[in-house]
């Protein structure tokens, strides 16, 4: 990853800001509405920034927002990049060096998700704990610039602990019940056959989707503290007899937005400075 890249990407916004941000959000299919809560926001479209690909999945925005969210400074992301579109995984992942480079130590990194775990339901909100790369691939994969991180990183706690114990502690304030559990990481675009979500399954997955992991791993590697959440949607192929449809996983993450919005925001409130 090249960082001369990354600068000239974080030069361009920074020059548009008055405050450093400090908290990097990834907003999910769906999820993106939490961008809107954001106060005095600077609103920068990918499409301006240079070395940014541009998102193509409806549902998804394609800007940054930057501003005050619960007294804190954040950077949001109005939709994401995913590796089903083309990108390559330094594409996917290039916003979080950029958000890195701006300033944040910490991440929340949300998505929508389908249930393997068959006591979920639509509708759930799941608590991060651990994620399987199932991509086949991997951002780090060749050169280690030492500057950006270790070349082989530890991930035995990249979900951070006291993240975890804090997000389970403001869904205790809200009286909002929660899951904890491990996000498989797929390619995509296909959602999974029912074999494979048995598979899947054994393997110790509990909710399936299509982005997060590539950028935990670079959050990871770069130093980042991780918080994720998945919003589970629907439930993975073959645990109910239904086909499962984007339209779906749109409307359900919609129907739970005002508990998401106020699961993240408590978090963000408990966050300490
Ligand atoms: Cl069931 N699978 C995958 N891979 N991604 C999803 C999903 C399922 N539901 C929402 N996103």
């Amino acid at each position: 990853m090249d960082q001369k890249l990354i600068k000239e990407a974080s030069n361009f916004i920074q020059e548009k800001l008055s405050v450093k941000p400090t908290l990097g959000l990834i907003l999910g299919s769906g999820l993106g509405v939490l961008g809107e809560e954001i106060e005095n926001p600077t609103k920068i479209s990918y499409k301006d920034i240079p070395h940014f690909p541009e998102s193509t999945v409806s549902g998804h925005k394609g800007q940054l927002v930057i501003g005050t969210l619960e007294g804190k400074q954040v950077i949001a992301m109005q939709g994401r990049f995913h590796y089903y579109e083309g990108y390559t995984m330094q594409q996917v992942t290039f916003p979080v060096r950029v958000m890195k480079e701006l300033g944040i130590d910490s991440i929340i990194v949300t998505n929508a998700a389908g249930g393997i775990n068959e006591t979920f339901e639509p509708g759930n909100l799941m608590v991060i704990a651990d994620h399987i790369n199932n991509m086949g691939s991997n951002p780090l994969i060749g050169p280690n610039d030492d500057q950006l991180g270790a070349r082989f990183p530890d991930m035995s706690k990249v979900y951070d602990r006291e993240y975890i114990e804090l997000a389970v502690n403001s869904a205790k304030e809200l009286g909002l019940e929660i899951q904890q559990g491990v996000y498989v990481g797929n390619t995509g675009p296909v959602y999974e056959t029912p074999a494979e979500v048995r598979m899947l399954r054994t393997l110790g997955g509990d909710a399936v989707g299509m982005s997060t992991v590539p950028e935990v791993i670079v959050a990871g590697h770069a130093g980042i503290r991780v918080l994720g959440i998945s919003c589970i949607s629907n439930m993975a192929a073959g645990i109910l007899d239904q086909p499962l449809t984007h339209q779906e996983v749109i409307e359900t993450t919609e129907q739970v937005r005002e508990d998401f919005l106020r699961f993240v925001k408590k978090i963000i409130a408990n966050i300490p400075n």
